[in-house]
């Protein structure tokens, strides 16, 4: 035989075993894999039928349960907690990172990695059976600096989304030219709750973010956006402390929605808001918050660059939040916080109002990871 003719035989066995592996491995997903119809005990109390083999958030979501998954089920934001009763197997290596040791005692799973080989029994929330999906509709997008823009969503008629200052919504970014799936990604929401028609949105652009990049590059006013809320313990509390606020960047947005929901609600609490940026252009809607500072009586806004330029023109205070609270800050044992932008900044926050006194328990912050 010639080397040829060797090579063609050789080519054709290895294609054969290929082609026969390939087959078998399509079987065994098909048999092995396919769980068929199980049983999810939601609270002991709702029974619902679902696909074996797909993961408890997707089967919640197929039965309108809308978990918070501010990642989109990447396994990297720890949100989607449940409480597993029964069914759940063991713990998983991706979910190590966000369970700790005591809540794998209680049966708390990420419920975005658990996929359902068995019946299940979970225990959710009560609250997050009235989280609601809707088709807003995109009444303005504009740009308030080159990497942030605002965002005004109207509701379906007749529809009204009930939610609490401070709270934040997921959007569903869908698929578009360069990204090949849909992808929920967690904002929050800036308006006023009393504010019943529409919601408002401040997104900062992240470099190659799917949603932003989607947000920024693709959606136009008039278009259909889906959004999925309320969520969030980080809201508005009804006590009479003096309040401090303290955002940086987009941050900024559940601070307006609480200050909003003062003004709309003639809450007249001492507030301070400590509102920092790199640059005088990266602060953003300093017109709305000082319209704000007139409206509402003991609402004071103080705001801060950390890198101003020539341009800036900048007469203000310098340096970063942590510095401002450090300046005004005095003794804030009966205050209570409000820290939202990136870990970094609450991380470097949270013990310069501890070290002033404020109980760890009065200090609320929302991280944006
Ligand atoms: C409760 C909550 C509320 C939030 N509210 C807001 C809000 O009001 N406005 C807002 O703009 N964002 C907000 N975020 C952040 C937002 O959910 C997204 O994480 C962010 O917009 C990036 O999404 P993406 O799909 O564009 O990026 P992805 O595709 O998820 O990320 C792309 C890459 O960028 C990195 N990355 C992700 N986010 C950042 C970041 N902020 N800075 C630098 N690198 C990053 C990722 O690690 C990844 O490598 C909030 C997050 C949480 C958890
Ligand atoms: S959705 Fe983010 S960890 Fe599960």
């Amino acid at each position: 035989m010639t080397t040829l003719g060797t090579i063609a035989i050789t080519v054709a066995t290895i294609s054969g075993i290929t082609g026969a592996l390939a087959f078998l491995l399509s079987l065994a997903n098909k048999t092995i894999a396919n769980y068929g119809e199980m049983k999810l005990t939601i609270n002991d109390s709702k029974d619902f039928t679902v696909d074996g083999g797909e993961t408890l958030l997707s089967s919640l979501v197929d039965q309108k349960v809308f978990i918070p998954s501010a990642c989109g089920g990447k396994g990297s934001c720890g949100y989607c907690k449940v409480t597993v009763i029964e069914g759940g197997g063991q713990i998983l290596p991706t979910e190590l990172g966000y369970v700790t040791p005591d809540e794998q005692k209680e049966g708390i799973r990420l419920s975005c990695q658990l996929k359902i080989k068995t019946d299940m029994k979970i225990q959710i929330p009560e609250e997050l059976f009235s989280v609601q999906q809707f088709e807003y509709r995109v009444e303005f997008i504009k740009e308030v600096t080159p990497t942030i823009k605002h965002l005004r969503l109207m509701l379906p008629e007749g529809e009204e989304l009930q939610f609490k200052a401070g709270q934040y919504i997921q959007i569903l970014a869908p698929k578009y030219k360069g990204n090949d799936e849909e992808v929920y990604r967690a904002y929050s929401l800036a308006s006023s709750p009393l504010d019943k028609k529409a919601i408002e949105l401040y997104i900062g652009l992240v470099k190659n973010g799917v949603a932003t990049t989607f947000v920024h590059d693709y959606l136009k006013p008039g278009a259909k956006l889906t959004v999925v809320g309320p969520y969030g313990d980080f809201f508005y509390q009804e006590t009479d402390r003096e309040m401090v606020m303290v955002a940086i960047g987009t941050g900024m947005a559940p601070i307006m929605s609480i200050l909003k929901f003062m003004r709309d609600s003639h809450i007249k609490r001492k507030v301070t808001f400590y509102f920092g940026a790199r640059t005088k252009e990266d602060l953003f809607e300093i017109d709305t918050l000082e319209q704000l500072e007139k409206e509402l009586p003991n609402f004071r806004l103080i705001t801060c660059l950390s890198r101003p330029t020539e341009q800036c023109q900048w007469t203000g205070e310098k340096g970063r939040v942590t510095d401002l609270l450090e300046k005004f800050l005095e003794n804030c044992a009966d205050q209570e916080a409000y820290l939202c932008g990136s870990p970094v900044m609450i991380d470097s926050v949270m013990p310069i109002l501890m070290a002033k006194g404020m109980p760890e328990t009065q200090i609320l912050y929302d991280k944006f990871e």
